[in-house]
Formats: structure tokens, sequence, C-alpha cells
């Protein structure tokens, strides 16, 4: 996954680049590049393949300069070759970029337009050409950038260096991390604290929208609306550990804030954003040859694989069995041999998980694996492993696992779809599309966090909840529910929406919070009817929704919590996000121990 670092200090920059670059390895990548400026030269060497071939090349042909940008490129948009791999210059600039910029299209052929060319396939480039324009239009630098900075869609964290000005680093962030770092005469850029260890302990996180202006000597930090604004200062000290907090209070919550780069990177991974369509390569399984998947998991991944069924049922028409893998493993289900035997599992080594996977292998089946950890025992006695790269996850409960799970499901529902013949090439890019929106409005879903807070003070005074959904907000109801349960020790539970009335009515009165999850989609009229019998019961309800969908409801509600509208199969996806922070904060205010709550264990290796 892409790795951003910036220095603009007093000693020779390149070496040191490269020493925090190496930092930055445990992220992934495929090419790397290094950009220095020296007195008025903007000069650059990137290298495909791991940084002993950046360094190689740096001993050959040596950067001179005491301000310069370094990458590790995690290829998206474009193969990772050294055309491709960043630092991205032109004449005036030289840019670093970790994320996606979805309107890349558009703003390349508005560009192209103009006279500018273009030498890569990245949609990192169009950056360098829109703030070029910008500075061709006699702009400043920094104006330069506060004006292009809004025509950018998407979840990005740039850095720009200025041929000219070598007193100067410009970095924005709308979704992946970027820490600036403080030191006496020299500053610095970095995706993370791990990467800025070795020269400085001090950092700001920038928040989504920020924008900062570095010299040697100081910071200045904008926010989205170009008011200038001070963000936190504080000592890093976890940095001796390859996985640390950063600045957050607890592992869940600095995964939470994670999902937007790590979706887009198992995103990246399945789906081609330049071309708009699936990569066909990634999938070593032919969809078209089954008739069936026999799916199995446990907890949160069994609530992924079962919002995978609906994707995999609707999109490929392909029918699909899901059990919690502690009953699967014993029911002695008939398995046809052109079946694909499915697993969810973060950590691959569940061990009811497991043995379904055994006893599938046993029985002669294909077996697929969706999985965090690649070298986990699941990954290795797979016949094919669809790899979620969430990274590591610490907090016990899932949250960006989960969220990396259905996106690697919803791509292979779009590519079994396509290997099916159930969609057509328009509706191949229309999904890929859509899918390849998740980052950034996961990014906006993560501004209601204070929402999200406010409504958990009043959570964490109630014993028991319900959720409700229906479709693919059914699963989802699940999840919140044994989220909430899970740290917070709130009993929970979560039911389809029409399921309400045989049986959790009787649970509701006014002491009873339903959260009901219902993006204005095809079934949620229905949804509304469910909620007026809670409302009519007393119950106070706190909806989820969006623009549309709360204008359309005329219920009394104790919150209602609104996201952006958006396309229908996203939508567990993004809505899983205000869930996670509910339970969260809810925790949080009940004095839990969010990331190792009582009794529970992150990797259940017993039956
Ligand atoms: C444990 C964890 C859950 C997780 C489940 C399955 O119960 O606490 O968060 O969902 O195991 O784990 P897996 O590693 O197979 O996804």
């Amino acid at each position: 996954m892409c790795g951003i670092v910036g220095i603009i200090g007093r000693e020779q920059v390149a070496p040191l680049l490269v020493d925090a670059l190496k930092r930055l390895e445990y992220r992934g990548y495929d090419s790397a590049g290094v950009a220095t400026l020296n007195k008025g030269v903007l000069d650059r060497r990137r290298a495909e393949g791991k940084l002993v071939n950046l360094d190689n090349l740096l001993k050959e042909q040596p950067l001179s300069g005491t301000i310069g940008i370094g990458h590790t490129r995690w290829a998206t948009h474009g193969a990772p070759t050294v055309r491709n791999a960043h630092p991205h210059t032109t004449p005036r600039l030289a840019v670093i970029h970790n994320g996606i910029i979805e309107n890349f299209a558009e703003l390349r052929s508005m560009l192209e337009k103009d006279g500018y060319v273009f030498e890569t396939e990245t949609d990192t480039e169009t950056v360098a050409h829109l703030v070029t324009r910008a500075l061709d239009r006699g702009l400043s630098p920094v104006e330069a950038v506060r004006q292009s900075l809004p025509e950018l869609r998407g979840a990005f964290a740039i850095a720009i260096m200025f041929k000219g000005e070598e007193d100067l680093l410009i970095a924005a962030r709308n979704g992946p991390p970027l820490a600036v770092g403080y030191g006496d005469g020299e500053m610095y850029l970095g995706s993370d604290a791990i990467a800025l260890a070795p020269f400085t302990d001090t950092l700001s996180y920038l928040e989504d929208g920020d924008w900062a202006v570095l010299t040697r000597n100081s910071v200045a930090i904008y926010d989205e609306s170009g008011m200038a604004v001070k963000r936190r200062i504080e000592k890093s000290a976890g940095t001796a550990f390859l996985v640390s907090k950063g600045n957050r209070r607890h592992f869940m919550e600095k995964e939470i804030h994670e999902q937007p780069e790590v979706i887009s990177h198992t995103l990246a991974n399945y789906l081609d954003f330049s071309k708009g369509t699936i990569r066909t390569d990634a999938v070593p399984v032919d969809f078209a040859k089954i008739d069936r998947i026999a799916a199995s998991a446990c907890g949160t991944a069994y609530y992924a694989g079962l919002i995978g069924k609906y994707w995999f049922e609707q999109i490929a028409r392909l029918p699909v069995d899901i059990d919690v893998a502690s009953e699967f493993r014993y029911r002695e289900m008939p398995l046809s041999k052109d079946s694909l035997a499915l697993f969810v599992s973060q950590s691959g080594e569940t061990a009811d998980t497991l043995a379904s996977l055994r006893y599938c292998k046993q029985q002669g089946l294909k077996i697929g694996s969706v999985v965090n950890v690649k070298e986990s025992t699941m990954a290795r006695e797979s016949d094919s492993i669809f790899p979620t790269l969430a990274g590591p996850e610490v907090g016990v409960a899932s949250t960006k696992a989960f969220t990396c799970q259905l996106a690697t499901l919803a791509s292979l529902a779009v590519t079994a779809g396509k290997m099916r013949g159930t969609i057509s090439a328009d509706d191949e890019r229309r999904l890929v599309h859509e899918l390849s929106e998740i980052p950034r409005y996961a990014t906006q879903a993560l501004k209601l966090e204070q929402q999200m807070e406010a409504i958990s003070r009043d959570l964490s005074q109630v014993k028991h909840a319900l959720y409700l959904g229906r479709g693919t907000s059914f699963p989802l109801a699940l999840e919140g529910a044994l989220k909430l349960k899970e740290i917070s020790y709130i009993h929970a539970e979560g039911y389809a929406a029409g399921e309400l009335k045989h049986g959790p009515i009787a649970l509701i009165d006014e002491h009873m919070p339903v959260i009901v999850i219902a993006p204005y989609d095809r079934w949620f009229e229905k949804t509304v009817s469910n909620m007026q019998e809670v409302a009519a019961r007393g119950g106070k309800i706190i909806l989820i929704t969006d623009s549309r969908g709360a204008a359309a409801s005329t219920l009394k509600t104790m919150h209602t919590v609104i996201l952006p509208d958006m396309p229908e199969i996203i939508t567990p996806i993004i809505y899983a996000l205000p869930i996670q922070m509910l339970a969260y904060y809810t925790a949080v205010f009940m004095g839990t121990d969010v990331d190792q709550p009582r009794n529970l264990a992150k990797s259940v290796t017993v039956e």
C-alpha cells in the first residue's frame, strides 16, 4: 500500500528518504521513487520492485539536495513500471500520492484539451498537471494548490514539491493518513509515525480535508474551507513497533479510520480502475463452471459472507449456502463436486472454519478462501486465495477486516457475473465505478464521528438494543448487534425487519432503542412500516439512512443519522462505519476494555 515521505532538511535527503521508505515497506508496494530539488534542478530516480533496486540506482546516479519526497507505490491505476512509479513530475513540480483520484479521466481529458501531455496511465499525473496549470496561470504554489484541491474527487494523501521553491513542501489529506513531523530547522511528512521515527517523535496528524504548507521553520495547516487550523502536536511513543495506535486511543478507533485506505487497496487487487473492468487475472476460479457456493465462517466474517450471498445471487445468479462453520462442519450437508467451498476469515486460523475447510477438501471440493493473513493455515490449504488487504487488525472486534471482506466479496460477485454472462459490459463498468467510490463515501461516513459519539452517550444508558434491516442491511443489523455486545456488553440482537412482528416486537417499550439501518433502497418503504410498528409501541428509533430516506420518513426518531445518497451495492460497506462507531463510542462511555473485551479472543483456535 502506497507510502509517502517528505523532508525539508539540512542534510542530503535522498538516503534519508530511502531509509524512511524502508520503514513503510510493511504496507506492501511494487515500485518506489524519490525526487529532490538542488540549486534549481528538479530530478528524480525511480525503480520497479524492492527498495534495494532504488538504493542501487541512487548509488550509480546519486541525487543531491536537502529537500525531497519519496514514495512506495502499490499499483492501482497502471502497471507497476518505472514509468508509472512516483514521483510524477512536470517542468514545475513533483508530486507523490496515495489513494485514488476518482475523477481522473474527466480531469485528464480537460487538461489534455488545454495542451498538457500525459506520460503515464496513473491518476496521480492528473494532480501534477492540474496544479501546473494553475501555476501556468500565474498563481503562487500555495494558491495553485488551494484552487486545485476542490477539483479532486476521491480519497487521497498527496505531497508536492515545486521547482524554484527550495523551502516549501505542500501536503493534503482526504482519506489515507498523513502526518507532519516537526524537527529543529527541519520538517517532515510521512504516511505514519513509523516512517518518521528516525527523524522526529513530534507529530501532527492531518485530518480529512486538511492541507499543510511546510518550510524548514514553519508549518501552517488549513482545513477544507481554507481556514488556518491548529492540529494537536503529539509525542509518538510506539514507533519502535511496526503496528502502533498512532494518535488514537484504541486500535479499534485507528482501524475504523483506516478503512478508506485499506478498502481502496483491497479493491485495486480485483478491479482495474483505469479500464473500468474487473481483473479476471486476480481470480483463479472459473465461476462459469460452478453451480453453487457452499460458504462458511464465524462471527463477523460469517456476516460478511451472508452479505456476499445477496451479491452472488443477485449479480451472478449463483446460489450460495452459508453456515456458521461450527454447524457446517457437523451437519453433513450434501455437497456437489461442482460447488466451490468458500471460507471467510480474517486470521485464517479459526478452528471451526479450518475444520470446515478440511471437511470440504476431503469431500473433493475446490477450496477458496477470503483471508487477511496470507501466511495463515487456511491460505496454505486453499486452492485459491482471495486476499483482503486490511493490514494487521489488532482490535478483537473486527472492523476494517470486515469491510475489506465485503469489498472482496462484492468484487468477486461482479467477477462471477461477468464469467457467467449475467451482467453486460455496461453493467460491469457501472459496478466497477460504483465500487471504486467506496473509499470516498467511507471518508464521508467517518465525518459522522461526533454525531455517533453523541448518540452513543444515550446508548450507553440502556440494557438492551435491537438492530433491524432488510436486504443487505439485515446481515449488517446482525453485525451491528454483535459489535455492540462484544465491546460494550450491552445485550443486543439483530433481526430482519420483517421478522419483528414474529416475536421481538414483544420486547418493545419506551426503554428499548431500535437501530434501524435503512438506506433509501427498494426495501425502504417496507422497513418504514416496521419502524411504525416500533414507534406505535413507544420504542426509541435511531434511524441510519440517507437524505432521501430522511425526507421520506415522517416518523419521530430519537436520532437520525444521514449518510450521503449512494449506489445500492456499496451501502452495506459504508453503513458499517457508523454502526462500528456507535459500538466503539458506547464502549468508551461504558469504560470497557475496547481492544481486548472480556472473554473474547482475536483468533479462536479452539472448537
Ligand atoms: C473471533 C473474533 C471475531 C471474528 C471471529 C472469526 O470471535 O473475536 O471478531 O469475527 O473470531 O475470526 P476470523 O479470524 O476467522 O475472521
